[in-house]
């Protein structure tokens, strides 16, 4: 799967152009395997041209908020979300995580709000580079998968993103993924979730960089920042690891 996280990116003509270009580089088949997560505001415009145009790419959301938290002013739960047309969001990501502290004990909320709607979520984990160096990556990460036990998730995937690596054209090395990607399937898999689908590699991922990172054994998927923004680069990516 490609993942195509625009972050706080775009405007909607960019949205319909770019929606536009994947329809016509992509068959339908590899449209299948993206998910575009553009920001909470295009997803309608988004669903639109989606229904219109007969794509076959997925919606995602980047955020969502406690539905057990009301009133609260600003907030979108997954039921407005789902409306909107996202199948997918994004819980976790290191950037909430940081600037508005979000941790476990909302985290579980927004989880509980995703899974009341059917929502598939991608939960997002990573260590700094502080965290890394004092070699501390497989605490950091266990204790943020922790709330996954209790959770009552629906299809789920976990997606590994050092901070260090996010933004800063630095990725990780290709054993460390492999290696930290196959001790957070154990982790998970130790909470026995059937609806685990894998885990997915995000931080500075490109064209250049993606086939190697996707042939690694227990990389399922890409989670794509940056360059996800140009829709060349982004077809790019889907199409180079599809090539045998
Ligand atoms: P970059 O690909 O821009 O490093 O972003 C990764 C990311 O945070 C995706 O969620």
């Amino acid at each position: 799967m490609f993942i195509a996280n625009w972050k706080m990116n775009g405007s909607q003509s960019m949205l319909v152009r770019w929606l536009e270009g994947v329809n016509k580089t992509l068959d339908k088949s590899l449209q299948t395997k993206c998910i575009l997560c553009p920001p909470v505001c295009f997803l309608s415009e988004a669903s639109k041209v989606i229904k219109k145009e007969k794509l076959s790419i997925s919606l995602g959301a980047q955020n969502i908020d406690p539905s057990n938290i009301s009133p609260l002013t600003g907030g979108i739960d997954g039921a407005m979300l789902k409306e909107l047309g996202a199948e997918y969001v994004v819980i976790g990501h290191s950037e909430r995580r940081k600037v508005f502290k979000e941790e476990n004990q909302l985290l579980s909320e927004k989880l509980e709000s995703a899974s009341k709607e059917d929502l598939r979520v991608i939960f997002c984990i990573g260590e700094s580079l502080k965290e890394k160096e004092e070699g501390k990556t497989i605490s950091v990460l266990k204790k943020q998968l922790e709330i996954l036990n209790d959770a009552e998730l629906n299809n789920f995937t976990v997606a590994y993103e050092p901070v260090w690596a996010i933004g800063s054209g630095e990725t990780a090395k290709l054993d460390d993924i492999e290696d930290i990607h196959r001790q957070i399937v154990d982790e998970v898999r130790s909470f026995k979730k059937e609806s685990f689908l894998g885990v997915f590699y995000g931080g500075s991922v490109d064209s250049s960089s993606s086939r190697q990172i996707l042939s690694l054994k227990g990389v399922q998927g890409l989670l794509i920042g940056g360059a996800s923004l140009e829709c060349e680069e982004f077809c790019n990516i889907v199409l180079t690891n599809n090539q045998n």
